[in-house]
């Protein structure tokens, strides 16, 4: 019975750790969240990354405001010798650095969350499935340079073990040309 019980409360404190909040920045300023970031690490553990992982590239995305508040963020990317260009938008919520986004394509609906950036260095987001039983979550590493410390590649590689993604889920990208 006693080990029932503590086996039982060892069960729930295993299901509380696997749910524990994604943080997101304290005092979040957006004003200094916006301009250019160079994607620098991916981590996925959707079928998509999965089967283009050995193909992507850092890319440049820009992020502005939109005349109705919220995030425009458009990032470009080469695809087969192509210059892409990819936008979407990021809707405010009323917690500072959580935005809600939906893919028409896919019809879902995600969390992202900046769960920790200094502005002029680097900035760690977390993107996750709000709906759907299906388990989505998305790590992205931005710097505003072309490169950053090793410091903070650990960081963003320790955050995606984290999430409960796995090393092959955790891409540094190579740069484009
Ligand atoms: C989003 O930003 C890009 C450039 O940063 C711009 O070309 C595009 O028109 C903007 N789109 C919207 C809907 O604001």
């Amino acid at each position: 019975m006693r080990a029932g019980l503590l086996s039982l409360g060892f069960f729930l404190l295993c299901t509380i750790r696997a749910y524990a909040e994604v943080p997101i920045q304290p005092n979040f300023e957006e004003g200094k969240f916006t301009g250019t970031w160079y994607s620098i690490g991916l981590a996925s553990n959707s079928k998509w990354f999965d089967h283009k992982k050995e193909h992507l590239k850092m890319c440049t995305t820009i992020i502005t405001p939109t005349i109705d508040g919220n995030l425009n963020v458009t990032s470009t990317f080469s695809r087969d010798g192509q210059q892409k260009v990819k936008t979407k938008t990021l809707f405010r919520t009323e917690q500072p650095g959580r935005f809600r986004a939906t893919s028409l394509r896919w019809g879902n609906e995600y969390d992202i969350r900046v769960v920790e950036t200094n502005y002029d260095e680097y900035a760690l987001t977390y993107k996750g499935k709000t709906k759907d039983t299906e388990i989505f979550t998305m790590v992205i590493l931005y710097s505003r340079a072309r490169n950053l410390r090793p410091e903070l590649l650990e960081k963003f590689r320790q955050f995606s073990l984290d999430q409960g993604l796995a090393q092959s889920n955790i891409l540094i990208l190579p740069p484009s040309d």
